[in-house]
């Protein structure tokens, strides 16, 4: 498949033979974490190979896209019955704001027909507007508290310190519906 610039580009599922180089974009990418979240939830490497073995094992799927023949991003969707999780959207470094992070989205998109919530840090500001650009919104504070505990199986701290956003699925279920009747 060919699209965007000249580059060869090829979005799949990443394989198992992928899992290091997975993680060592992960930890290439979340480097932009570092003195924007809150110190005592940064950590080197910042996901370890436990941990991403651990939300493998929980149901998270890869996606990556290849630029070269290379796999220079990934992102994860996790399937929880009615609602759909994106997780763990990380593009290497040198690859950042060339469209790769919005193709992967796009493409992970079409794999559900739930809504779609997506949680990251709250001081990481460049991750909610790369979302609000892709027609996500914050949800407020109360229902992000619920959302996270209810879906994430992740710490009250980072409960405390994350944000959630939503697509327009999400949004329109939550709408009362009106009643028939007089
Ligand atoms: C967030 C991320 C996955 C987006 O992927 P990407 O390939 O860089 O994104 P795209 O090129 O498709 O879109 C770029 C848009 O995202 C936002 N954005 C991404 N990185 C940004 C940065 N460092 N500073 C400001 N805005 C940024 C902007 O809205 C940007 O649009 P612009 O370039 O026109 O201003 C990637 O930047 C990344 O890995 N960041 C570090 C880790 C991270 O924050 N992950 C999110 C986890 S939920």
């Amino acid at each position: 498949m060919k699209c965007g610039d000249d580059m060869g580009v090829l979005i799949g599922r990443c394989r198992d033979s992928e899992f290091q180089v997975v993680y060592e974009i992960i930890n290439d990418a979340a480097q932009a974490y570092e003195g924007f979240i809150p110190s005592d939830r940064w950590k080197t490497p910042y996901m370890s190979r436990e941990e991403l073995r651990m939300e493998l094992d929980e149901g998270v799927v890869f996606y990556g896209y290849r630029w070269d023949g290379e796999l220079v991003g990934v992102m994860g969707i996790q399937d929880l019955g009615g609602v759909t999780l994106i997780r763990h959207a990380y593009v290497r470094k040198e690859r950042q704001r060339r469209g790769v992070g919005g193709r992967l989205l796009s493409a992970l998109r079409e794999k559900t027909v739930h809504p779609i919530l997506i949680g990251t840090w709250e001081d990481a500001v460049w991750a909610v507007r790369f979302y609000e650009k892709h027609g996500f919104k914050l949800v407020s504070s109360v229902e992000k508290d619920r959302l996270l505990r209810r879906y994430w199986n992740i710490s009250e701290r980072q409960v405390e310190t994350s944000a959630v956003l939503a697509d327009h699925k999400w949004f329109e279920v939550q709408k009362p519906k009106k009643s028939g009747g007089n």
